[in-house]
Parts: structure tokens; sequence; C-alpha cells
């Protein structure tokens, strides 16, 4: 049985990295996926690997108008939505907060955070028709901190609050929220970050040994935990903050 059969399923940042993996999953589970995000040649190129039943579109989640087209782009042809999943993101930089530029802050907030005012301002009415549910892909940093990535932190711990907050609002209506937080995921943005370190050929040992499950994973170990939360086999679960990190947050460890 597939347990996300007819869902539609609104996936920002589907494109690639830990988005496609979860378009795939959702696919090979019975969902129509619509994959959003901000380039138009991986959004094909994703849309085409995925099936025309599925839908690609364009759009850049940190502005307005753009989420709000993209929504109805979205009714238009499927007639529903059953889930968003706010998965867009950025990490660049990798720097301490005072070495931080205004445009660099701005940047990170609008698309790692105010996309999630912005899908849910235009998703909400449809959510609440469909008993829908909300899943956003924060990351481990915003429970835990990280060195040297100071405004990305701060985004993905506003979007674990913001999960919270969101549960509570939107449980009368029967729409879950929840997140997903990863450790590492070897993927185009992780492969940006792994540069901007002072010696990026040590950050495969590093990544490998800050999970204590013994490795660095690729984006399916996330699409299998996003399949279930968004399954009414996760029917009762909302305000979740779930690590997918191979124990990362388990704290002191031995020296190997
Ligand atoms: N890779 C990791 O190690 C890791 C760890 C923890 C959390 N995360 C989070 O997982 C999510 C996905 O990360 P990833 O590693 O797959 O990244 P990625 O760079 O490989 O993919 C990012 C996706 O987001 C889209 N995107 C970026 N800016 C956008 C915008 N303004 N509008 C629309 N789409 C936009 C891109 O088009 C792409 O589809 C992010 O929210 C990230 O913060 C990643």
């Amino acid at each position: 049985m597939q347990i996300l059969s007819d869902k539609v399923i609104f996936l920002t940042g589907g494109s690639m990295g830990i988005g496609f993996e979860c378009a795939k999953a959702y696919a090979n589970e019975g969902a129509k996926v619509v994959i959003v995000a901000s380039s138009w040649g991986q959004v094909e190129e994703a849309v085409e690997r995925l099936g025309s039943e599925h839908l690609g579109i364009v759009c850049d989640v940190s502005n307005a108008s753009d989420v709000e087209g993209a929504i109805h782009q979205t009714i238009e042809k499927y007639g529903r939505i059953n889930a968003i999943h706010n998965n867009a993101g950025i990490a660049t930089p990798s720097k301490p907060l005072h070495q931080t530029s205004d445009e660099e802050w701005q940047l990170l907030m609008d698309v790692n955070l105010k996309s999630l005012l912005f899908t849910t301002r235009f998703g909400f009415e449809e959510l609440k028709k469909s008993g829908g549910c909300i899943l956003n892909t924060s990351s481990l940093v915003g429970e835990i901190g990280q060195e040297n990535h100071a405004a990305y932190t701060a985004t993905k711990g506003a979007m674990n609050a913001l999960t919270k907050s969101m549960a509570l609002d939107y449980a009368p209506y029967k729409i879950r929220v929840n997140a997903v937080l990863p450790a590492g995921v070897w993927t185009p943005m992780l492969r940006k970050w792994q540069e901007e370190q002072p010696d990026p050929a040590s950050v495969e040992k590093y990544l490998d040994e800050i999970h204590p499950l013994g490795y660095c994973p690729e984006g399916d170990v996330i699409a299998d935990a996003c399949v279930f939360l968004l399954s009414d086999k996760a029917r009762f679960i909302t305000g979740t903050i779930l690590p997918v990190s191979g124990g990362a947050e388990l704290g002191y460890r031995s020296l190997r």
C-alpha cells in the first residue's frame, strides 16, 4: 500500500539535494508532487525525472507574489493541497555574527524563514479544507548551535520555535505541523559549505565523525522520515522537532 496515495504535496526546494530525495520518495508513495524552486533548468529536469503527473514551478520563496502564484497554479492543476513541505533554504555565509553583513543576514531570514510566512499565508485555507499538514526542513544546529554559522543557525532556531507555535495555532483545524532536523547530509548545499571551511579536505572525515552512527548520509534518510510525518501513520503527531541526525546531538563522546 502506498501511504501518500493521491496527496498533493507542495514541496519547496524540491529540485535537488534533500528536496529532490523527498520528491522521489513522495512520488513512490503515490503523491502528486509540486516542485517549487528557484532555477527553471533544475525544476524542469527534476519533473522530467519524476514524471509528467507532477508539476514544476519556478518561484522565489522569499517573494510573496511568487508564492501566491505558485499556490494558485497548484490549485488550478490539482484542486487541492494536502501538505506543504517548507524545505528550500540557503546556508551561506559560514561566518560569526559580527562579520555578517546586513544583506547576508536579510537574505537568510527571507529565504529560510519569511518563506514560511508566505506559504502559510497563501496555503492555509487549502490546508484547512484538506485537514492537511506542514513540514519544515530545519536543522539540528537550530537546537544545539554551530560554530561559524550564526545567522543560519538563527533561522533554524526560529523555525523550530515557529513549528511548535504553528502546531498549537493550527491544531483546532486538524492541521499538523512538524519539523525534521538533519545534521549533515551530502547535497550541493553541503558541498558549498565544505568549500567555505578553512580546510575543505578534512571536512568529510569530520562529518562522518559528528554522526555517532558513523557516516554522513545522503538525503534518502531524511526523505523516509518525511514520508512518515506527512502520512496518516503520523496522524497524532504534531509540534514534533524530529532529529534525523544519526545521533549527532547525543552529548560527549570518547576520543577516537
Ligand atoms: N545538507 C545539509 O547538510 C543540511 C543539514 C541540515 C539542514 N538542511 C536543510 O535542508 C534544506 C535543503 O538543503 P539541501 O542541502 O538539500 O540544499 P540544496 O542547496 O542542495 O538545495 C536547496 C533547494 O532550495 C532551493 N532554493 C534555494 N533558495 C530558494 C529560493 N529563494 N526560492 C526557491 N527555492 C530556493 C534550490 O533551488 C534547491 O532546490 C535546507 O532548508 C537546509 O537548510 C540541510
